[in-house]
């Protein structure tokens, strides 16, 4: 069937064989992530495995994963049709949905320039260097007095529920121009669906590639589909709220923006590809689903690593101390200066590989690598996880050592290594949150981390195991912490 005409010179991709009706769901398992990096090492950087009925072809290797993404862009770039995307931002996401190239491309650069202008907008006052770090400077205090009243009240805190509030409000500001108390429900309600979210969407879920699976009663999948209703419904009413309010002299967010962009089209009749309006103003959804989930999950994450590995953690807070002092807030420019904390979140990255599979991909065309064929409509997993942990690439994986990023005097980060860490995907569906994300990590962890010192529990070792989806998740726990040196609160 799939490998049935394979042109001249061009081989069939090796694989497993796959069972009938089921494939290879079996041999993936409950963690892809390991069983696929697993097969890597037997059939190479290119193969193929089974979903259902469905060919997947699995990608592995820098190389072969920078070629396929970066030099053959083009032929990689496409999504494909898979069941759960069907409901995300009602078929209508940027990042999810198989608009053809066209559309997709204008949609991305309308996303990306309206992200750009307002991560680089001035503050509101001069001592922010842009409205970016002015949101999370604002925001990050909460946190810090509210793991201070939950020490005081309970003795231990769950550190994501605070930080998640915190990394939504960041992105609420600049998109909707508004914030949230961290007990507001609609909110709280919203982002603490995140969890089954990305549960559904990770790469490989069987419900996606077996047709029968999304006709049996499915309790996962209806729990979806109403995540996704409440989702849109809340974007819905802030953008109606928008439009009603909006102003072409005074765009406030992004948001407005968007919106500007459908007004002003309006009058330009020779804009070349037609975007809907609905499709202009969903890219919000796309960009608050994308925004914070990913960024909450990088941070709790690097909490959970601080706990784990107490003597970086003062490491991180001496060079803080030194570099920052104790009397200021840390900001943008800090950045630089701060070298250990640098490579402590990029071992993160690398080490946790928490978003282990981009978003799936999808041939356009029929194409070939590294000599296999490989036809269009071919859906393509690339294992990000495989590339970070590769002993071809780097010396023991599996320990987590934020040194290996910096030179032997630990003034400075070595940039090609920093590099080779993938996360942020690769070429054309590369990630257009990046810049923004990094930022806001480096921000809110220099904060977090000269004000507070988290420990566990005492005898109540961390659970460090991956929940498997499109991001994966630390299992919640409860944390504590102590106040450094400021007293303020
Ligand atoms: C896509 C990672 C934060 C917006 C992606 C992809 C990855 C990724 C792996 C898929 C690439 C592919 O399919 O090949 C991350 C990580 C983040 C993060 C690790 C945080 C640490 C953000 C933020 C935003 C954002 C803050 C928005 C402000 C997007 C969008 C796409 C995307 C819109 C879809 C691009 C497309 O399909 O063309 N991201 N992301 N991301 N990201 Fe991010």
């Amino acid at each position: 069937s799939f490998q049935d005409k394979i042109p001249e010179g061009l081989s069939r991709l090796p694989g497993p064989k796959p069972l009938p009706i089921i494939g290879n769901v079996l041999e993936m398992g409950s963690r892809p992530y390991l069983s696929l990096s697993e097969m890597s090492k037997r059939y190479g950087d290119v193969f193929q495995i089974q979903i259902g009925m469905r060919p997947v072809v699995v990608l592995s290797g820098n190389e072969t994963v920078r070629q396929a993404l970066i030099k053959q862009g083009d032929e990689f770039a496409g999504r494909p049709d898979l069941y759960s995307f069907r409901f995300i931002n009602d078929g209508k996401s940027l990042a999810f949905s198989t608009d053809k190239a066209g559309v997709w491309r204008a949609r991305r650069k309308l996303a990306y320039s309206a992200l750009r202008t307002f991560a680089t907008l001035e503050g509101t006052t001069p001592e922010y260097s842009c409205v970016l770090e002015e949101h999370i400077c604002k925001e990050a205090d909460y946190p810090i007095k509210q793991l201070d009243s939950a020490m005081k009240a309970d003795g231990s805190f769950d550190p994501f529920r605070y930080i998640v509030v915190s990394v939504a409000n960041v992105i609420c500001g600049m998109y909707f121009g508004r914030r949230y108390d961290h007990n507001d429900q609609e909110l709280l309600g919203l982002v603490n669906l995140s969890d089954e979210f990305v549960q559904v969407v990770g790469s490989g879920n069987p419900a996606d590639f077996i047709p029968i699976l999304q006709y049996l009663p499915n309790q996962t999948m209806k729990k979806f589909v109403g995540i996704n209703d409440r989702f849109i419904n809340f974007v819905q009413k802030i953008v109606t709220e928008h439009y009603a309010t909006y102003n072409k002299d005074n765009i406030r967010d992004i948001t407005d923006s968007l919106i500007d962009h459908c007004e002003d089209r309006k009058l330009d009749e020779n804009a070349n590809v037609q975007i809907s309006d609905e499709k202009v103003v969903g890219i919000v959804n796309d960009l608050f689903g994308a925004g914070f989930d990913t960024i909450s999950t990088a941070l709790s994450w690097s909490v959970m690593y601080l706990v784990t590995y107490p003597e970086i953690q003062e490491r991180l807070y001496e060079e803080l101390k030194e570099k920052v002092g104790v009397d200021r807030t840390p900001v943008l420019a800090d950045r630089n200066n701060l070298p250990l904390l640098e490579a402590f979140i990029l071992e993160i990255f690398r080490h946790s590989s928490f978003l282990p599979f981009t978003i799936p991909h999808c041939t356009t065309k029929d194409t070939s690598l590294n000599g296999y064929f490989i036809p269009k409509d071919t859906c393509v997993f690339i294992n990000q996880w495989q590339i970070n942990h590769d002993p071809e690439l780097w010396k023991d994986p599996s320990s987590f050592n934020p040194d290996r990023f910096l030179n032997a005097d630990g003034t400075e980060v070595n940039r090609v290594e920093g590099e080779k860490v993938v996360i942020f995907g690769m070429g054309k569906r590369r990630c257009i949150g990046e810049v923004i994300a990094r930022n806001e990590v480096y921000m809110f962890l220099a904060i977090l981390i000269q004000n507070l010192n988290f420990y566990n529990l005492p005898g109540e070792p961390l659970d460090m195991t991956p929940e498997y989806g499109l991001t994966m998740k630390h299992k919640r726990c409860q944390l504590r912490a102590t106040a450094r040196v400021r007293d303020d609160y």
